[in-house]
């Protein structure tokens, strides 16, 4: 995927392993994802600071109301790992932050392709080792009450 011949190395592209199926939580991680390659697009291409910064804002602004709706939705679920689930959403919240204010303060080019790396890097691990636990939870919930239901 990062062959020199591929224009855009830091682009992320969603793939059938990061479905969570649920349709409405697929699209938001879909959304989030062409966000962060916006924000990636914005460094890589040199842009200007404030629109770097506009961009990370957006991929902030989207990473909390994305994780608003998987809490209110682990409420509903009454899924167990709710707690420790959303430390991993605050710890996230927290790194961007960080990472906002390295780009406001930075004037240094390589600063600022690390913090787009580390966004994306958190989403994907976010992604695989946090949101896959609640689909997997999900899935089992879901095959019981169907079995339930066709009783
Ligand atoms: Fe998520
Ligand atoms: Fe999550």
């Amino acid at each position: 995927m990062n062959s020199p011949n591929n224009p855009m190395p830091w682009r992320l592209e969603w793939s059938q392993e990061l479905s969570v199926h649920i349709p409405e939580i697929d699209a938001e991680h879909k959304h989030f994802i062409e966000l962060i390659n916006a924000l990636n697009e914005a460094i890589a291409e040199r842009m200007s600071r404030s629109e770097v910064r506009k961009r990370m804002q957006d991929v902030m602004d989207d990473a909390v109301a994305h994780f608003e709706h998987e809490e209110a939705l682990f409420i509903e679920w009454a899924y167990p790992d709710t707690e420790q689930h959303a430390r991993q959403h605050a710890a996230a919240v927290k790194i961007f932050q960080e990472i906002m204010r390295r780009i406001e303060q930075s004037e240094i080019d390589y600063d600022w392709v690390e913090a787009g790396l580390q966004v994306k890097q958190l989403l994907v691990a976010h992604l695989l080792n946090e949101d896959m636990k609640y689909r997997d939870f999900w899935l089992a919930q879901n095959k019981v009450k169907n079995s339930v239901s066709q009783e």
